[in-house]
């Protein structure tokens, strides 16, 4: 019997709460203690849902990892081989296509945590604060409209001598 996924998103962000600089942006910029971290979850998550934007840019590390793509360009789903799924949210449901996994990893970018998060699909956030400013860019969430969402911290770590600090929130 199928059971709800828990479904994690995982981001870094700058000090001022950009993801990248632009949608072609890689993350080359966040700190290898927050790469060991990420690539620890991922090795512990079912399955990993990205956008087509982020999957594009990491296309490569992903290769050896199970993932669902968003992408407008198919209608509902198409399986491309057995560890790649490109998937229209809106043409599916995707609490069913999520449904067979126990932990789901939701990478981003923008568009893809937005989704999950304005459709109440997200249950805990790993959210990494890298010591810089990119003074624009892409915001982790961007709603079209006003959504009020409450997290609750459960904890704080710092990850290096130059600051890099690792929340990890609930939603309540
Ligand atoms: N700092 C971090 O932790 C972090 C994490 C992840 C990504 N990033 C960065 O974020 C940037 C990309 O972010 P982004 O917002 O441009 O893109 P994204 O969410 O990665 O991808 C957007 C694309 O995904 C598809 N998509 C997303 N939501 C969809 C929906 N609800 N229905 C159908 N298709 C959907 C569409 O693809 P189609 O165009 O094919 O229709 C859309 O153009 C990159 O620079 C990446 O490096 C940073």
């Amino acid at each position: 019997m199928n059971t709800s996924p828990i479904i994690i998103a995982v981001a870094a962000v700058t000090i001022d709460g950009k993801i990248a600089l632009h949608a072609g942006h890689s993350t080359d910029w966040t700190s290898s203690e927050d790469k060991d971290f990420l690539h620890g979850l991922l090795d512990k998550s079912d399955v990993i849902v990205v956008g087509n934007n982020t999957y594009k840019v990491a296309q490569k590390p992903l290769a050896k990892r199970n993932c669902v793509v968003f992408t407008h360009s198919v209608r509902t789903t198409a399986r491309q081989h057995d560890n790649l799924l490109f998937c229209n949210p809106s043409g599916v449901d995707i609490r069913t296509i999520l449904s067979p996994y126990k932990t789901v990893a939701v990478l981003g970018g923008t568009q893809t945590y937005t989704y999950f998060l304005e459709n109440d699909l997200l249950n805990e956030l790993y959210l990494t604060i890298e010591p810089l400013v990119f003074g624009r860019g892409l915001n982790i969430f961007e709603s079209m409209t006003a959504k009020e969402v409450k997290f609750h911290l459960f904890s704080v770590k710092k990850l290096n001598r130059k600051g890099s600090i690792l929340l990890y929130y609930r939603i309540v």
